[in-house]
């Protein structure tokens, strides 16, 4: 597979979001099945996972999602980028930041089992806590060799700004996918010129953009976070099928899927992109890497975004969501 650099660190174009084995998506496959599911994307090029400490909190446990990462590339862990977050919870923001982070660190790299993590990202901004001390933090971390690059999620650029001034930000992991455009305006522009990554999640517009999510899919009743989606709710699946008809029309076109053409989309629109498809199943992971070989005309990328733009979203998740929320609380009901 292709690769890109996310500030210094590289990746392959696309990577794999590991966190429904653990949470967000309800009930998960068996530890054996996702370990399996892993490695199955490694052989299929992709070189670059995503975690979290806190995938797993509402269901099973804080690290349950890298303990699955962390065993299932432990004999390939040289060849393979580990992207793992913190959350600084309300009752930490008044420690010395870098203490903080590093016992958040040494918990990961337990669980993952390794001894430096790749990209060490801040999951949510935590108002109390200037992203200054955090950029520090990362800094001393960073010369401490235990972790490679940093990075920020769900952020503005106002906040990268302040970040990349004092330790340079690897990348920024937000929200983007054809329904969640709000980082086109700043963040995208501000992280291109500035050599700075960005890591999309949710490229799938949690499950929407592969055209099998209708009004009568059933969702989870324990940890599912399609349920607060806004554009799964009933009314905006079948609002939002204009979107849906033009993927229709890309796929038959370039023998693809719905979900190959949205993650093809965002590759060809940003050099910097490097999304992180999730899904509890294998076939599926290897249908979202293989979007890699999906290459959209100019002509083509130039006359679905033209027909893009000219179709109104419905519903809005936004940039921002759960900032000032108690990080300790964060996923659960
Ligand atoms: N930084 C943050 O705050 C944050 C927030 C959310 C997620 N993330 C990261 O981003 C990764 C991806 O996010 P996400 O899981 O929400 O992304 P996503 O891929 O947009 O959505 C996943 C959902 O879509 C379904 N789906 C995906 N591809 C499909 C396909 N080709 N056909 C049918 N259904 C499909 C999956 O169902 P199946 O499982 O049944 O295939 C699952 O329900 C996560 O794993 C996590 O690592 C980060």
């Amino acid at each position: 597979m292709k690769t890109r650099k996310l500030g210094n660190i590289e990746v392959s174009e696309i990577g794999m979001g590991c966190m429904a084995f653990s949470h967000g998506y309800g009930a998960i496959p068996s530890r054996e099945y996702a370990m399996e599911a892993i490695r199955s994307a490694y052989d299929h090029g992709c070189t670059f996972f995503d975690t979290a400490e806190v995938y797993g909190n509402v269901l099973y446990y804080e690290h349950h999602n890298e303990e699955i990462v962390g065993a299932a590339l432990h004999d390939i862990r040289e060849n393979c980028v580990i992207a793992t977050k913190l959350h600084i919870h309300d009752d930490e923001a008044s420690e010395d930041m870098y203490d903080v982070c590093k016992r958040h660190l040494l918990a990961s790299l337990k669980a993952l089992n390794t001894n430096y993590v790749d990209l060490y990202y801040l999951h949510r901004i935590n108002p109390e806590v200037p992203v200054k001390k955090v950029a520090e933090a990362m800094g001393k971390l960073i010369d401490e060799g235990l972790i490679r690059g940093w990075g920020l999620s769900q952020v503005e650029e106002s906040t990268i700004k302040r970040a990349h001034e004092v330790t340079p930000v690897s990348a920024v992991q937000n929200l983007y996918n054809m329904l969640e455009r709000d980082c086109e305006t700043n963040t995208f522009p501000y992280c291109l010129e500035h050599n700075i990554g960005v890591v999309p999640f949710s490229p799938i517009a949690s499950g929407f953009l592969s055209g099998k999510i209708t009004k009568d899919t059933a969702f989870e009743k324990e940890d599912d976070v399609r349920v607060f989606v806004p554009q799964l709710k009933k009314e905006n699946i079948e609002a939002n099928q204009p979107v849906i008809d033009l993927l229709n029309q890309y796929a038959a076109l370039k023998n693809a899927t719905n979900a190959q053409i949205s993650i093809a989309w965002m590759l060809h629109k940003y050099p910097n992109v490097v999304p992180i498809p999730g899904s509890k199943n294998k076939e599926r992971i290897i249908e979202h890497l293989g979007a890699n070989t999906i290459t959209l005309t100019d002509e083509e990328f130039q006359t679905l975004e033209q027909a893009l733009n000219s179709i109104k979203v419905y519903g809005h998740r936004g940039n921002v969501q759960f900032q000032g929320q108690s990080m300790k609380n964060w996923g659960k009901k």
